[in-house]
């Protein structure tokens, strides 16, 4: 297997770029939120590369209509995230192919809401984008390769995560709602949950997080494309960019022993204070497990 030296990868990488030379034929990988943004380039590079890949999205027409846009040969799944009952179904299906699974990529998401909404009792960013990977995540580990990858797709709005970063003592954000505060607990969360499964995962296996970039992709949906005109132009990233650092974190062998780092731009980077916390990360751990059963009781 020849591959580009992984030291010079960066900001400027792009998905293609981080695999030249990897060859993942025989490898089965997921990628959720298929059919949009990043997760749509990240399923087809992947794919390029020779891995099968299950495509996930909110309802299997989508996850198979992206699969087909981009010509692969893969497995469309329904998972929508925001019901637990649909990741836990999602995660059945899965093991259910019989497949060693080589890598997961937590990638689907969605950006500061203007108004706080609530589903089964949980602010929508936090069930979507955490509680519901985590339901996935947790299910699908059986099927986990001896050296499978999960790979969490966080952000560097992580740093906006409330005081204390993980609101316990008010989950759903009811005393102080902010879009941008509710994004960055959701995606603190992200990176503790990668943080806490690397301690429980066994020698071999590895979970990492990642800041892709900034990128113009419908996850500006809520919130308008005018973000973008505040944004230095030199600082944003095109999507085949974007998909760099979680494309590299799901294949490249210069990574396959890496375990609970998190990524931007293709490089380890240190991530808040709060994302570098093992208790934070435990009680997260904990309370997820708790909500999980609660809502699929
Ligand atoms: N773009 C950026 O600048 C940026 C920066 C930092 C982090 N990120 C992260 O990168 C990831 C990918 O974002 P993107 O920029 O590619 O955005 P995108 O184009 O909006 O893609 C998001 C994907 O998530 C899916 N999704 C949303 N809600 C879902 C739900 N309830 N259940 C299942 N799937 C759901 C979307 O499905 P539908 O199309 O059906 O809605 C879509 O496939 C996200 O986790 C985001 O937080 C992006």
């Amino acid at each position: 297997m020849t591959t580009t030296d992984p030291t010079t990868f960066g900001f400027s990488s792009t998905a293609e770029d981080v695999t030249a030379g990897v060859s993942l034929a025989g490898k089965t990988v997921v990628v959720t939120g298929c059919n949009s943004g990043i997760g749509m380039e990240t399923t087809r590079v992947l794919a390029l590369r020779g891995a099968h890949v299950i495509g996930t999205a909110r309802t299997e027409e989508k996850a198979r209509e992206a699969l087909r846009a981009l010509g692969i040969d893969g497995t469309p799944l329904a998972c929508e995230l925001s019901e637990p009952r649909s990741a836990a179904a999602t995660a059945r299906a899965i093991v259910g192919l019989g497949k060693a699974i080589d890598a997961i990529v937590c990638n689907a998401g969605i950006m500061a809401l203007p108004a706080r909404e609530v589903k089964h009792g949980h602010e929508l960013q936090l069930l979507t984008n955490h509680i519901g990977h985590f339901t996935l995540v947790t299910r699908v580990l059986p099927a986990l390769a001896e050296r499978g990858r999960v790979v969490v797709v966080s952000s560097g709005a992580h740093m906006n995560a409330p005081k204390g970063g993980i609101a316990f003592d008010d989950l759903t954000l009811a005393a102080s709602y902010q879009p941008w505060t509710a994004y960055g607990q959701s995606k603190l969360a992200n990176i503790l949950f990668a943080r806490s499964l690397a301690r429980r995962l066994p020698s071999g296996q590895t979970a990492n997080a990642l800041h892709p970039g900034v990128i113009k992709t419908n996850l500006t949906r809520h919130i308008g494309d005018e973000i973008f005109s505040r944004i230095d132009p030199k600082s944003l990233k095109t999507v085949e960019q974007g998909a760099a650092t979680q494309t590299l974190l799901a294949a490249h062998p210069s990574v396959a022993a890496v375990t609970g780092v998190y990524f931007a731009d293709c490089q380890p980077k240190e991530p808040s204070r709060y994302a570098q916390d093992d208790a934070l990360a435990e009680r997260l751990w904990h309370e997820s497990e708790r909500i999980v059963e609660r809502l699929l009781a």
